[in-house]
């Protein structure tokens, strides 16, 4: 492996003017090349950051590069992995959600590990200072043991302003496939991995595309809307998780875990930065925790695939790891299974009895476009 990594893009949209501006500050790597499946995307892109495109046949070659980022829709994650694994690309960094389903999440990571492949995955926002210093916090005991936790997104979704909302709404995707993984990831290295006990679901399926020049188009949702969960700790910790697409606003925490001696606040996990709270028991005052001593400088998308090129170069252990990505994608996919499971409600208020009904993923009959 060379001293300086080669990085290829793969997938020039949205995320991916973050992510070469995080790479650009690091003289760990180089962003050698990028490719995407609209050329003049890729040719745009390439100029924009004085690198040459690549045919997205092509780009995947450990003659060009040593690291793979995989930038594209959830949809086209798992298929370009694998062609990054079978190419021997030395390392390969994905997006989230590594793949749609919790087997093929399983098999890229079993591929990768048997060809000796790097690989990491998204969300990389636990390397923030934010995460960096809620997790010590929560390490060395701030608030105690903790008692218990809630995670909660509450979007109106990505219709609002990205312009090619659709795959963020297919099947494996929603708030929980496309925005799950920065609440269950950070869940997973707060608490341990975590199960799943029940779940509610539903859908409000027609949608409006807000911004760009499909604004006003009309598309359906694959994907529930809306997921209420009751997961826990291996240690017995129980986390209520609401994820979202059909909220207007809201003011509920992001996440917040309650202990014995405290209680803690973290800002939005889908963001290296922000204000992590704290309230000592009994004092009922919030008060923003300093950054930790071992919280990074740099932030910013990115993170992830430098922290998979120190990897690569110096033999250290990645910290977005695809094993992580598993997690998350089984609990995600133990949400959506328990939501679809027909179960009666255990209480039904008197005046409706006589009406209860099998309760499961709903789709709200009538629709609005909002
Ligand atoms: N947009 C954001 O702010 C944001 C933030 C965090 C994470 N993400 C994640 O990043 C990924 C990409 O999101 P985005 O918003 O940049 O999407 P985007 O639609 O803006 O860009 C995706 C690009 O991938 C290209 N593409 C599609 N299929 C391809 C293929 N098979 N081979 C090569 N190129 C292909 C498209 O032409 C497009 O240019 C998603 O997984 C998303 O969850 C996005």
């Amino acid at each position: 492996m060379t001293a300086i990594v080669r990085v290829g893009i793969i997938g020039c949209g949205m995320v991916a003017e973050e992510y070469a501006t995080t790479l650009a500050a690091s003289p760990l790597v180089r962003l050698t090349t990028c490719a995407d499946a609209d050329p003049a995307r890729a040719d745009a892109f390439g100029g924009r950051h004085g690198i040459p495109a690549t045919e997205p046949g092509s780009v995947l070659d450990p003659n060009i590069i040593d690291l793979a980022v995989i930038l594209t829709p959830p949809h086209t994650h798992h298929a370009l992995a694998l062609e990054a694994i079978a190419a021997r690309v030395p390392g390969v960094w994905s997006e989230k959600p590594l793949a749609l389903t919790p087997g093929d999440v399983a098999q890229v990571v079993a591929e990768a590990d048997t060809a000796g492949i790097l690989l990491g995955a998204a969300p990389d926002t636990t390397l923030g200072p934010a995460f960096v210093t809620a997790h010590e916090a929560v390490r060395t005991g701030r608030i105690g043991t903790v008692l218990s936790a809630t995670a909660t997104l509450m979007s109106t979704g990505l219709k609002r302003w990205h312009p090619s909302p659709e795959p963020f709404y297919a099947q494996g995707a929603g708030p929980l496939g496309d925005m799950g993984p920065y609440y269950l990831a950070a869940l997973d290295e707060l608490l341990g991995p975590l199960q799943v006990h029940a779940a509610t679901a539903h859908t409000r399926k027609v949608r409006t595309i807000r911004s760009g020049p499909a604004a006003g188009k009309h598309f359906t949702a694959q994907a529930p809307i809306h997921i209420g969960a009751l997961l826990t700790s291996a240690d017995g910790v129980p986390v209520t998780l609401t994820a979202s697409f059909d909220a207007a606003a809201t003011r509920t925490p992001r996440i917040e875990l309650q202990g014995t001696r405290g209680a803690l606040v973290l800002p939005d996990p889908n963001f290296h930065t922000g204000d992590v709270l704290f309230a000592e028991y009994g004092t009922f005052t919030w008060e923003p925790l300093p950054p930790t001593s071992g919280a990074p400088r740099m932030t910013g998308r990115g993170m992830g695939v430098i922290d998979l090129a120190t990897a690569l170069t110096q033999g250290t252990a990645p910290a977005c790891t695809g094993a992580r990505a598993a997690r998350v994608a089984a609990v995600s996919d133990a949400i959506l299974r328990a939501a679809a499971r027909p179960h009666r409600a255990l209480l039904t208020p008197p005046h409706q009895h006589g009406t209860a009904h099998a309760e499961g993923t709903t789709t709200i009959a009538k629709e609005s476009t909002r």
